[in-house]
């Protein structure tokens, strides 16, 4: 009998170590430890054994079931363990799969230039001011030194809502809205963007396009403070090897006036198509407030002085992003409006 435990042993550790499911071990439990089964027939058996064999044989079985019993238990933890993490896997979503994500927008190019200008001359002192889309034609014109018959006024054909009100042709009315505003008040350090609205509409003219308005008034302002501000503000927008040159000009607003022109950002002042090869773009007018349009402000010319400058928007976005298609940027074709 030692014999045939010692054999069924090594035989049932064999299989039990080849048991790959639960379902294994409750075979093998069955075939070993169950009523018919083999471990359970021999110890029946024992009670054929000569009365002084019995207790050793006896021993020896308990032995060997308990050692049986405890590596099923152990091996039960592992398997159960090892289903549960199958079936766990099994049950799983790949949270690493990437999403549909909601498309994202983004600026358009135009607010993205007028956010640098802003930047640029909030870095010089200067505060940002609005004003209405709809005007009064005192504002668009008598306030900045254009009578009704002034011949200027056909510079800027109009939208009139009535003989009196228009859509602002610039955005210069906020000059005279600020000074009434603030006056007396020094310094007035202002920059005004916004939109303006003209009776154009052909491949480089759009009926509604933006401007920034900037105006300086203080106790002594001189032609080269407004030099020495555009200069920095091309630099800074345009890179730091920019030149600027002024040409004299005329502005009712204005005196003495000047056209302002950068070095041409494409050829970098040699001489291209963008330029029509003298090297400069024009990118804004400027000059030296009118007294008149101090005076009607509210501020005595004898005592303050200011410059005053306008730019075009829609110019600079061109220029610095290099399109060349001023309609492109009223389409809202995202093929285009994406690459910014
Ligand atoms: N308002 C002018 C225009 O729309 C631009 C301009 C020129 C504004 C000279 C100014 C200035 O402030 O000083 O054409």
């Amino acid at each position: 009998m030692r014999e045939q435990l010692g054999l069924l042993k090594e035989k049932a550790e064999k299989e039990l170590s080849q048991c790959k499911r639960l379902d294994d071990l409750n075979a093998f439990r069955v075939k070993y430890m169950g009523k018919k089964g083999e471990l359970t027939k021999i110890l029946r058996g024992m009670g054929k054994l000569p009365a002084a064999e019995r207790p050793v044989m006896g021993q020896l079985a308990n032995k060997i079931r308990d050692s049986l019993e405890n590596k099923i238990a152990d091996l039960t933890e592992k398997l159960k363990k090892k289903e549960m993490e199958q079936s766990l896997l099994a049950e799983s979503i790949d949270i690493t799969l990437p999403g549909i994500g909601p498309e994202l927008g983004r600026q358009h190019p135009l607010s993205l230039v007028i956010e640098e200008i802003e930047e640029i001359f909030l870095g010089m002192g200067f505060m940002i001011e609005e004003g209405p889309e709809i005007e009064l034609d005192y504002y668009n014109f008598e306030a900045l030194n254009i009578p009704k018959d002034h011949p200027a006024r056909e510079m800027q054909d109009s939208f009139y809502l009535s003989p009196e009100v228009l859509l602002r042709t610039h955005t210069s009315p906020v000059q005279a809205r600020t000074m009434e505003k603030m006056r007396p008040h020094l310094p007035v350090k202002i920059i005004v963007p916004g939109k303006v609205y003209r009776r154009d509409d052909d491949a480089t003219h759009s009926p509604m396009f933006h401007q920034v308005e900037g105006l300086l008034i203080d106790q002594v302002v001189r032609f080269s403070d407004l030099k020495g501000v555009l200069l920095n503000f091309a630099q800074q927008m345009f890179g730091a090897d920019q030149k600027i040159r002024l040409r004299p000009s005329f502005f009712p607003f204005t005196e003495p006036s000047a056209e302002v022109d950068i070095s041409c950002v494409m050829c970098k002042g040699t001489g291209c198509r963008t330029c029509g090869q003298t090297g400069w773009l024009e990118v804004l007018g400027a000059g030296m407030v009118h007294p008149r349009v101090l005076e009607m402000g509210g501020y005595n010319p004898e005592e303050v002085s200011g410059f005053a400058f306008g730019m075009g928007v829609e110019r600079i976005a061109m220029l610095k992003y290099g399109i060349d298609d001023l309609r492109l940027l009223f389409e809202n074709d995202v093929r285009f409006l994406r690459q910014f």
